[in-house]
């Protein structure tokens, strides 16, 4: 880790994407630390040769809520024997909740969802959770759990970043901060920077002035400038509290 860089804590990759290019045009925007995240089991394999490749990318698994047709009974063991394996996987996710896509299927959900918090209990690692419009289910069930907990793509109210900051967790800030009509750039004035983490969840979710172009972890550094301005503070201090972040919640980093 590179602690004075700028760190995406949340992409993806696909197949056809040229990793080396990424890291490329990613390191002339100042950002160094990349963490990938994997949350479905179809490319597993492909994103640990690239963390077993490139020293400073690295790696979280988890299921996510959409993916829950894949969920088999192999499929905590295998995530435990990977992690007990690979120091590079340095968290739990996503994982999650996600009412938008389906509300049918709720009891299986939050099944898939416990067994993964157990698993991270049992190995004590964090978690970073995905959470769409179900945000009383993810917040009752993950007090259950006291575990060092990310949520991912942070949009709702100051009422709710409350709730969390009060568990002690992490917002995920991205490309949702920059655009003009959101209200987050007003709640954001009021969460402390040492509650915050930044991630482009590249491909999706592009920043201004990029929305409708692919995403990348480069643009770390748009999201940054702009958490800069509307805290009125120097992008220096951005970079140092939420890289700082970073490696105090993932212990394997340290
Ligand atoms: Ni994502």
């Amino acid at each position: 880790m590179k602690l004075n860089s700028l760190t995406d804590t949340h992409f993806h990759l696909n197949s056809e994407d040229d990793i080396e290019e990424i890291i490329k045009r990613a390191r002339d925007n100042n950002v160094e630390n990349l963490i990938l995240s994997c949350c479905d089991l179809k490319n597993i394999e492909e994103l640990l040769e690239i963390i077993n490749r490139y020293p400073n990318i690295y790696l979280t698994i988890g299921l996510h809520p959409d993916e829950i047709d894949s969920f088999n009974d192999t499929t905590i063991t295998y995530f435990e024997k990977l992690i007990k394996s690979n120091q590079k996987i340095i968290g739990i996710g996503e994982i999650g909740l996600d009412y938008y896509h389906n509300k049918d299927n709720k009891k299986e959900q939050i099944k898939l969802f416990k067994e993964q918090l157990d698993l991270a209990k049992k190995l004590d690692m964090p978690v970073i959770i995905h959470s769409r419009e179900a945000t009383n289910d993810t917040i009752n069930i993950l007090k259950e759990y006291k575990l060092k907990t990310t949520i991912h793509c942070f949009t709702g109210s100051l009422e709710i970043a409350k709730m969390y900051i009060k568990e002690g967790y992490l917002l995920g800030i991205g490309g949702v901060s920059t655009f003009k009509n959101t209200n987050l750039k007003e709640t954001l004035k009021y969460i402390p920077l040492e509650n915050i983490v930044l991630e482009t969840d590249s491909p999706y979710l592009s920043p201004e002035p990029f929305r409708g172009v692919k995403n990348e972890p480069k643009n770390i550094s748009i999201i940054c400038e702009n958490l800069a301005n509307i805290k009125g503070i120097s992008l220096e201090e951005v970079i140092k509290i939420t890289t700082n972040n970073v490696v105090n919640q993932y212990k394997r980093l340290g």
